[in-house]
């Protein structure tokens, strides 16, 4: 294979299929539509990179030509969870031969500070106080990495132990300081509601945390320039957010600091804030030496330093009738938030947000409470809350089908939201478009839940130690940032002489297949193919004040900025050309086998050539921002976004009632990419979805021990889905003729974070095999993560409780 080889080789690669014009009411403002139906095809392609992956050759940052003289940073960390610094002594530190420097507080010629929410509370370095076990208080900048990590280990560092908070638990019982404000939402009258509910209950879900665990770990690198100028290639979902971070903590203004990432080796939201620690050390290593430096964490390092996924205490109460129809629920979500704000007020805000999931709550009030614990400082972790409130809402409709004796499924589908009735969320947004019955009912049929279900509870009617479970969850997931300004985004394309096309936008890859998407809608609107097309790194040179990659709405924002810099371009040609070859413009169309005007047929090639020949710019800027959005977290209203993604998983598993483990026998999934861009790359985000989904819910469990170490720091002691984990059969399809009706870009919708919540389709399928041993005439109340421990804990509870015969 040629060096070339991340594109697909020939035009017989490419694919492509029909793209049909969005049904819905479109905005007229946005070009989407009519480019959408002017180009009739999106060329089709496999990942972008998807051959320099296999091969190996894809560029990480560590695979990077190392610049000469290059520098290792490590840092050293804390041992105590909440303690005063009493003294620190580095000498031997220093001493040991190949320590180039060694880095403290003092330090730093700016601002030592790295709050992605400027809440002031996120020192890079520790100064008198530590705050978790695992905040770096130092670094040592070596000749080589053994050599640093050694050092380190030679810090001499005396602490005067403060009370430490460690969970969610202890946290209220301490007063429940927070990070962030508390968030309320609230519509209708919540107490008056309950008072009057025929049935009502009570409980509470608890909900596990989760680590990245993205393959390539935390690293940046950073090289001096000339006259003030760094340049950082961190491995960041912000690009735009770390080169402020890295020119604040150096005392710069923003334009003498450039920020570059090729692709991330995953990020799930772990490098959202998370990687601007190393991106900082680096550049201060590189700033304080004058020689580059690089910093990559250890795994362990990388785990114990950084945020995770939020757990989540929900205390509910719900009131409904006798056949299930939800009349009030009052909720509190309680996260462990650890040390600092990090991105935790936005994340509780979303599992607010999704703490309805599909359903319509008539009256309903929702409380967060960001607890500071002395923790990690979780973090964004796809769904960024959005899947926390899920379980939550989801648990309550299992308590509901228990308490009535009626199917989860009938519960889940009497209580969705309606069209043009019962169709106000708790932010008293309304939802246009829920589709949720229909995804549901058609999975339903597909996989034949209901069939399957009595076979099952046939199965373990007979069963002794073996039991199977099944469940149909949906999922209803809001798309865009809550945060509006940062719903915007830009691009910059370049058409050279050749006809070649160079494109940059302001998102970053992680692996999700944004890059190709980009390219497809380049290939698209020029008529060309995937060879003359390359898309450049990322760099905030080329597109400043971006907003980080998340949100799923990368392509969204970003595949609209490339359209509109492309549509500008177009535009120019187009001028030009009616005038020359005296057509009108319409006359005038891109297509895969040369620009048609009137009845020539130009090669892209040869009107590129012509336009640059008659002085017209052939580069342009893109810029787009989500229409309609606005929020307001003072009043809890507002349309925060601008349209959800919907889906639904069938899940069914078999439980081994001596030992707790089990296995995901098959899986069907049902979901709404809109009118998809690459539907091999959706496909695949739903099933990489559904599997870490999964492996929260199940395996992957955090385990701090009283002096808040983190004792599952490797992969020796935290267990993601491994290959074999996948389910036996695995059904996922992309909802059919489902184009957004939102104009977005060609009428897709974004897919990246909202299938994670089809794991919550296993966690209830395990739920409903331990709900047999009872004869699922009580709720399991089976918390998350379900580990075998869990299990086998919740099956002895529930077998008691039969033994007993305990009325319910
Ligand atoms: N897919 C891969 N392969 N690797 C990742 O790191 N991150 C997820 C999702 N899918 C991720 C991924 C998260 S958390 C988000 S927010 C989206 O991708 C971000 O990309 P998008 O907005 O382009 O979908
Ligand atoms: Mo994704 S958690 O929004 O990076």
């Amino acid at each position: 294979m040629s060096d070339r080889t991340d594109t697909p080789e020939g035009t017989e690669a490419l694919l492509t299929r029909t793209q049909s014009a969005g049904n819905g009411p479109g905005n007229p403002e946005v070009a989407a539509d009519a480019s959408a139906s002017k180009a009739g095809k999106i060329p089709f392609m496999k990942h972008e990179s998807a051959m320099l992956h296999v091969t190996g050759r894809a560029l990480y940052i560590d695979d990077m030509p190392e610049p000469k003289g290059l520098l290792h940073v490590v840092p050293g960390l804390s041992a105590k969870p909440h303690a005063r610094l009493v003294s620190i002594d580095l000498d031997a530190v220093r001493a040991l031969p190949g320590v180039v420097r060694v880095i403290t507080a003092q330090d730093i010629p700016g601002e030592n500070q790295t709050s992605p929410v400027h809440a002031h509370d996120e020192p890079l370095l520790a100064t008198d106080l530590v705050q978790h076990v695992g905040q770096p208080i130092f670094a040592v900048v070596a000749t080589e990495r053994a050599i640093a990590r050694r050092a380190v280990r030679l810090a001499r560092i005396v602490y005067e132990e403060l009370p430490a908070v460690l969970d969610i638990d202890s946290a209220l019982e301490n007063g429940g300081a927070l990070v962030w404000r508390p968030l309320t939402m609230e519509r209708g009258a919540v107490e008056p509601a309950l008072e009057a509910a025929p049935r009502r209950l009570k409980g509470r879900v608890t909900i596990g945390g989760q680590e990245h665990f993205y393959l390539e770990g935390q690293v940046a690198m950073a090289q001096p320039g000339e006259a003030g100028e760094m340049r950082v290639w961190s491995s960041t979902q912000h690009p735009s957010e770390t080169q402020h971070l890295v020119a604040s903590v150096l005392g710069r203004p923003h334009h003498l600091v450039t920020t570059e990432i090729r692709r991330m080796g995953g990020g799930f939201g772990g490098k959202e804030s998370q990687a601007n620690g190393c991106a900082c050390l680096a550049a201060l290593a590189a700033e304080l030496t004058g020689q580059a430096a690089k910093m990559r964490l250890d795994r362990d390092d990388d785990m114990v330093i950084t945020g995770k996924r939020h757990d989540f205490r929900v205390d509910y109460e719900v009131g409904f009738t006798d056949q299930g129809d939800i009349l009030a629920v009052d909720m509190q979500l309680a996260a462990r938030c650890g040390w600092s704000a990090d991105l935790s007020g936005p994340v509780t805000d979303r599992a607010l947000f999704h703490a309805d999931n599909a359903y319509f709550y008539p009256d309903v009030r929702f409380r967060s409470l960001a607890l500071k614990t002395n923790t990690q400082s979780n973090t964004a972790f796809r769904g960024f809350g959005g899947p926390q409130g899920i379980v939550a809402a989801e648990r309550v409709i299992e308590e509901i089908a228990f308490a009535t004796g009626r199917d989860p499924l009938d519960i889940r589908l009497r209580n969705v939201y309606g069209t043009g009735t019962r169709d106000v969320t708790p932010y008293h947004m309304v939802v246009e478009d829920s589709i949720s019955d229909l995804v549901m009912t058609q999975l339903a049929e597909r996989c034949a839940y209901r069939a399957r279900r009595d076979a099952l509870r046939a199965f373990n009617a007979t069963s002794r130690s073996l039991r199977k479970g099944i469940a149909l969850t949906p999922v209803k997931f809001g798309i865009s940032f809550t945060a509006t300004h940062y719903n915007q985004a830009g691009a910059l394309v370049h058409v050279y002489t050749d006809g070649s096309v160079q494109v940059n936008h302001g998102g970053t890859e992680m692996g999700q297949g944004l890059h190709t998407k980009m390219v497809q809608i380049v290939m698209s609107e020029f008529g060309l193919d995937a060879q003359n097309v390359r898309i450049t790194a990322t760099t905030t040179g080329k597109v400043p004040n971006t907003s980080a990659t998340a949100a799923s709405s990368g392509a969204d924002l970003n595949g609209m900025a490339v359209l509109d810099a492309v549509s500008q371009i177009k535009a120019r040609m187009v001028t030009f050309a009616a005038e020359k070859w005296q057509v009108t413009p319409e006359a005038i169309r891109f297509t895969p086998e040369g620009v048609r005007i009137g009845e020539s047929l130009v090669p892209f090639r040869d009107l590129v050539w012509q336009v640059y020949f008659a002085r017209i710019s052939l580069s342009a800027s893109g810029f787009y921002k989500t229409p309609k959005i606005s929020w307001d977290a003072a009043t809890g209203r507002g349309r925060p976004f601008y349209y959800f993604a919907y889906g639904a998983a069938c899940a069914e598993v078999t439980l081994d009632l001596l030992t707790g483990e089990n296995t995901i026998d098959r899986v069907d999934i049902l979901h709404d990419a809109g009118q998809s861009l690459n539907a091999d790359i959706d496909i695949g985000q739903i099933e990489g979805a559904f599997v870490q989904g999964a492996g929260w819910l199940t395996t992957e469990e955090l385990v701090w021990d009283k002096e808040g170490r983190l004792r599952t720091h490797a992969p020796s002691t935290y267990k993601i889905p491994a290959c074999s984990d996948r389910p036996a059969i695995f059904n996922v399809t992309l909802l059919e003729d489902a184009p957004n009706r939102e104009a977005t870009i060609y009428r897709s919708k974004a897919v990246g974070e909202p299938p994670l919540v089809h794991g919550v389709a296993v966690l209830h399928a395990l739920s409903d095999a331990i709900a047999s041993l009872d004869g699922y005439r009580h709720c399991p109340g089976l918390d998350a993560p379900a580990t075998p421990e869990r299990l086998l804990r919740t099956i002895m509870q529930v077998q008691a409780r039969a033994a007993q015969g305990e009325p319910s």
